[in-house]
């Protein structure tokens, strides 16, 4: 079995999962909470407290497969990208561990990650095929050719996809994260309400920082009490904006690439709409979209341990 781990944002997480990609167990221990206060993720915040909850939630993962470290053959660990504060704490309990037992190490990329949440059971999705990956920090599409092979098609010139979305729900004065806020008031709404632009940039590549001033300019013209009133509105309009352009890519990039299947994962790949508009479309289950340690340990499947003790001087990356 191998062990992940994952702390690179303000997820706290640990999961065990078998080299055919069964979960034994996921857990997630989330910070939301902590950090909605601020409207954002605090990284030296969030630092301290995968430092509390790393061992209470490789502990869990372990009770919850009925397991020990005895059955664990080895570690799997987001090495980057993300909050590097927050990385170093996951990679150094990862060394900890492996080192205590003579294991062999596998760090992962983040984003491989949320690509190999698609290959776990009981449905994996046999590459080759078409992912879009939108999360909080990152919004790719890739042309998934292997396991362990991926070419990079398009990304955001600005904000990520997941980030347009916490920031819209900041302006809409909802609460941090604000993408599942966003897809829960959307339902109330009308999706034509409001017109906002979708950003047309050259290629594959996405943009939406310009989403994001229009929909502070919508807010500022109605006043708090019409913000009251049109809040579903606003938010069914500005995710409408959101899940065209993403989907208006998937389908260009199929087309360019001739691949018939499509896949969508990270965070922003919960929301309802965009499941909606992309009915052919695989989606990562649900508790697979947002950061979790079993997409981290699947990835680890199809990449070369780091044998004991050649890991131990590993370094975390903050972007790739
Ligand atoms: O993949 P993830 O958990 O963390 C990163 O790697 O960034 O993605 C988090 C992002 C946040 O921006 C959050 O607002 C967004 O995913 N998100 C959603 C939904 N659930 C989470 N966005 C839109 N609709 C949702 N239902
Ligand atoms: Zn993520």
């Amino acid at each position: 079995m191998i062990l992940g781990l994952e702390t690179s944002c303000d997820e706290t997480a640990a999961a065990l999962v078998t080299d055919e990609g069964e979960i034994r167990s996921s857990i997630v221990s989330s910070q939301a909470e902590l950090h909605a206060r601020y409207g954002g993720v605090v990284p030296e915040v969030a630092s301290r407290r995968h430092l509390e909850l790393v061992t209470p939630v490789i502990r869990e993962a372990l009770g919850d497969a009925d397991a020990t470290l005895e059955d664990v053959d080895r570690i799997a660990v987001t090495q980057g990208p993300g909050l590097i504060g927050a990385l170093l704490v996951g990679l150094a309990a990862a060394k900890a561990v492996a080192w205590s037992r003579h294991l062999p190490l596998v760090p992962v990329d983040h984003l491989d990650g949320h690509v190999a949440s698609l290959y776990l059971q009981p449905d994996p999705l046999e590459p080759p095929f078409l992912c879009l990956l939108a999360s909080g920090g990152h919004t790719m599409l890739l042309d998934v050719r292997s396991h362990s092979e991926h070419v990079l098609l398009g990304s955001t010139l600005d904000d990520a996809a997941g980030e347009a979305f916490d920031k819209g729900a900041r302006l809409l004065g909802l609460g941090y994260p604000g993408g599942r806020e966003i897809d829960r008031l959307a339902h109330d709404g009308n999706p034509n309400a409001f017109e906002f632009p979708v950003a047309r940039v050259p290629g594959l590549d996405f943009s939406f920082s310009g989403l994001k001033t229009a929909l502070l300019y919508a807010v500022r013209d109605l006043g708090a009490e019409g913000l009251e009133a049109r809040r579903a509105d606003l938010a069914a309009s500005y995710q409408q904006a959101i899940v065209r352009a993403l989907a208006e890519r998937v389908r260009e990039g199929a087309k360019g690439t001739n691949r018939d299947r499509v896949a969508i994962v990270g965070g922003v790949a919960a929301n309802s709409a965009l499941r909606a508009a992309l009915p052919d479309a695989t989606a990562a289950p649900l508790a697979l979209c947002t950061d979790n340690a079993a997409m981290i340990a699947s990835a680890a499947r199809w990449a070369e341990p780091l044998p004991y003790p050649r890991y131990l001087a590993l370094d975390a990356y903050a972007s790739r």
